[in-house]
């Protein structure tokens, strides 16, 4: 397991942050500085069935807001599985931030079992992503929902359901 020690890392991380805002941006730029990590940003529940980008780090992006269904991430947020996705090119629903990109995981983010965001990570390589990726991605994603309950209950749930 390659991400062991970073999880405990960013579980520390995570748990010294005083808010899910500055966790998830930490978040951001540490990942960001891994190889093949090109892109990483989170995608919140923002209501009426729409996604809505916070911290990211990487290239601006035009994709701010997504429909649910619509894309790798709109996906996610209706089947509430991971998606690893190793030739974008080859997807149907994909949505293309930048043409620079080859393959794409996105994990969703649950509280109290809801589905209220997900952590996205481009890459500029083909199949960058394996289940490593997914269950490190998982754990960063559980330990974030442990950390700040109170506030993604409040700030997220009932969204979208
Ligand atoms: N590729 C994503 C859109 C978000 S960008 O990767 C930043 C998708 O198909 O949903």
């Amino acid at each position: 397991m390659k991400y062991v020690a970073l999880l405990e890392e960013l579980k520390d991380a995570i748990n010294g942050s005083a808010s899910f805002d500055d966790a998830t941006q930490m978040i951001c730029e540490r990942l960001y500085t891994l190889d093949e990590y090109d892109w990483v940003g989170f995608y919140m529940a923002a209501g009426n069935r729409m996604l809505h980008l916070e911290n990211y780090v990487g290239d601006a992006t035009d994709h701010t807001e997504i429909p649910y269904g619509k894309g790798i991430c709109g996906q996610v947020a209706v089947s509430n599985e991971s998606l690893v996705i190793d030739d974008v090119n080859a997807e149907d629903n994909y949505i293309a931030c930048s043409i620079t990109v080859k393959s794409e995981i996105v994990v969703p983010l649950f509280v109290r079992g809801h589905n209220i965001g997900q952590i996205d990570i481009d890459s500029h390589k083909l199949a960058a992503f394996n289940d490593e990726d997914n269950q490190f991605l998982i754990a960063i994603n559980e330990a974030l929902s442990n950390a700040f309950e109170t506030y993604l209950v409040e700030r997220y749930v009932g969204l979208n359901g």
